[in-house]
């Protein structure tokens, strides 16, 4: 089965001869991918909740992978050992959830190289945890599916610097490499946040007045992003 185009970017992040977990990994697509393209010969596919789990094991039965591929059900990285893994995919999850899943582990990604996240939203705040927690940004790209976008980013252990605020929203990989899905990607936030603005015009309060200049400002950054990247 072909991967759709989000799990690929995820999947092209894995180094060759990796040895992965996959943590939340539902269907378990991108464990069998791993192991059908001989990228990786030892993936541990886990899940929290026993029906997707179940959903992944038949997936990896049907697919004769069973041997290399073993799930496990558990919360976030507590069902793993430390050295088990070098790599870690946690992916299509709120990317407060991947901070804690990672805070809550320490003995674990201590072991761990690579990290491939890609969260659904709050991207903003899993880049600050990276930063403020001695990860340091490698990559990141965007997927394009139907309407929407998604991020995808390769972290590992060290020392990262963000030179402008901006860049916790818009990754500065995706900026300094000229991302293709970059522009659009941008497009549809300062869509986004123009409509919050419009309707933010008229609210008197005090809270309400920050909120509207704060927001024009980060329009303004997004469009500066936009304006250099044109
Ligand atoms: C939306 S699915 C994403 C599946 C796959 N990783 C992907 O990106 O397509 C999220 C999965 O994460 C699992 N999950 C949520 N919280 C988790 C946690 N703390 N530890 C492990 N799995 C978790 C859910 O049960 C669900 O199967």
């Amino acid at each position: 089965m072909k991967l759709s185009p989000r799990l690929q970017a995820i999947a092209d992040y894995v180094p060759k001869g990796a040895i992965v977990a996959d943590i939340g990994t539902d269907h378990g697509y991108i464990p069998v991918y791993l192991a059908r393209e001989e990228i990786s010969c030892k993936i541990i596919a886990t899940d929290i909740n026993e029906g997707p789990l179940q959903n992944a094991k038949s997936y990896i039965d049907k697919e004769s992978y069973g041997e290399i591929i073993e799930t496990r059900l558990g919360n976030g990285l507590k069902c793993m050992l430390p050295n088990e893994v070098d790599t870690v995919i946690i992916a299509g999850m709120g990317g407060i959830l991947i901070a804690e899943i990672l805070e809550n582990s320490k003995d674990i990604t201590q072991t761990i190289k690579n990290f491939i996240l890609q969260p659904m939203v709050a991207s903003e705040d899993l880049r600050r945890y990276l930063i403020n927690n001695n990860y340091r940004i490698l990559n990141e790209k965007l997927a394009k599916e139907g309407n929407k976008i998604y991020e995808v980013m390769l972290a590992t252990h060290g020392m990262d610097k963000i030179e402008n605020d901006i860049y916790y929203e818009i990754g500065k990989k995706l900026v300094e490499n000229k991302d293709e899905h970059l522009k659009e990607f941008l497009k549809n936030k300062i869509r986004k946040t123009e409509n919050i603005l419009r309707k933010l015009k008229n609210n008197e309060t005090i809270e309400g007045k920050q909120r509207y200049e704060s927001l024009k400002n980060k329009n303004e950054e997004y469009k500066k992003v936009l304006n250099d990247i044109c």
